[in-house]
């Protein structure tokens, strides 16, 4: 049977870097707190005149290259982001248009943190039914656009930054062996960006209001159902794919918090030499979160051919996923 395997990986994170203590000047923080309850001690920032299609275009022409292929070897272009140029059209389509790839549809796909896995998910049943061949799967934001300095709350979680596949068929067992995603819309207000849609409309009185447009985030909460989430979302994929946690070489998971990963790895029982984390240096990067560790991890030898690789993921939705990939 066709399966959906990841040919190419690439990323993209913006230039300038923003250190915990550079954001000991911007509100009333310090690196200790950030490093302890976080686990990040920088990440990187978009240029004012830098978009999501910015880095999520690089990211994806890196990711073409190492798939041996050319922009217009691609049929679909699914663009995993919460921060999008424009309302509309898709930031997928910009994309297309930057890399030449000129035989792709292209869409985005939000999902929030979850978004690069529900984009690989969708990819995987494309290609599995001979709809697509060549699918990228680019998660890409420009999160700082969202962030409130004064707000210390969340003004330290958040990178910019974008990650890129390329799915193709497979018939010699490698790629997705399965992928699962969930979601739970009772906690839409438990992490938010609330303005600028349709629902809480952007308006002269309201422009200037940190409440409506910046993010908003019960932190707790969210902890709390992310560990339980991740964690289910990890048995799950073992459970129906017929491996145990011990049969795992590499879990790249969604980068939150270090506190958040360690303690779904105690809970499942994975070893923590077997989680790929990266956020010390990046931030989340929400969906381009996983897409970047993936690269990094594939690019320096710690995800290999026939590795049984796992990524997971948790957010905002509240949404949460798992894929297992035979590498
Ligand atoms: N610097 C210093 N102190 C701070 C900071 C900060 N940056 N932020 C909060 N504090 C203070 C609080 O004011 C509070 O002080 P108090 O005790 O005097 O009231 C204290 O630290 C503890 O605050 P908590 O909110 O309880 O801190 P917590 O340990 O829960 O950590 C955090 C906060 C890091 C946000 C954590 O809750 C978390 O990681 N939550 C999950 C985030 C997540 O997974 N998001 C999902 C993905 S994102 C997406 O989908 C878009």
């Amino acid at each position: 049977m066709i399966k959906s395997r990841i040919v190419g990986t690439g990323h993209h994170l913006p230039e300038k870097i923003l250190t915990n203590h550079d954001i000991e000047k911007l509100c009333d923080t310090n690196d200790e707190w950030i490093t302890k309850r976080t686990g990040i001690r920088q990440r990187h920032n978009a240029a004012p005149h830098e978009g999501t299609s910015d880095l999520a275009a690089p990211a994806t022409v890196r990711a073409i290259e190492a798939a041996g292929m050319q922009p217009e070897d691609i049929d679909l272009l699914i663009c995993c982001t919460t921060t999008p140029d424009q309302m509309t059209p898709a930031t997928a389509c910009r994309v297309q248009a930057m890399i030449g790839a000129k035989n792709a549809g292209a869409m985005d796909l939000n999902a929030a943190c979850t978004g690069f896995i529900y984009g690989v998910s969708t990819a995987d049943a494309l290609i599995k039914t001979g709809q697509a061949k060549n699918v990228v799967v680019v998660g890409a934001e420009v999160a700082s656009v969202f962030l409130s300095w004064e707000r210390r709350d969340t003004a330290v979680l958040f990178g910019d930054g974008a990650g890129a596949v390329v799915m193709s068929p497979s018939e010699n067992g490698r790629g997705v062996l399965t992928s699962h995603t969930w979601a739970d819309g009772t906690g839409v207000e438990m992490l938010w960006y609330p303005g600028g849609g349709s629902k809480i409309r952007p308006t002269h009185e309201n422009l200037d209001d940190f409440a409506v447009h910046a993010v908003q985030m019960d932190g707790q909460s969210v902890f709390k159902r992310a560990v339980g989430d991740f964690s289910s979302a990890i048995t799950t994929a073992l459970d129906s794919a017929g491996f145990t946690i011990d049969d795992v070489d590499a879990m790249v998971p969604h980068q939150a918090n270090t506190r958040i990963i360690n303690a779904v790895a105690q809970r499942v029982g994975l070893p923590k030499e077997k989680c790929i984390i990266n956020m010390d240096r990046v931030g989340n990067l929400i969906a381009g979160s996983i897409p970047v560790a993936l690269d990094e991890a594939v690019r320096d030898g710690r995800v290999k051919e026939g590795d049984l690789v796992l990524i997971a993921g948790f957010g905002a939705g509240l949404t949460w996923g798992s894929a297992l990939i035979r590498w």
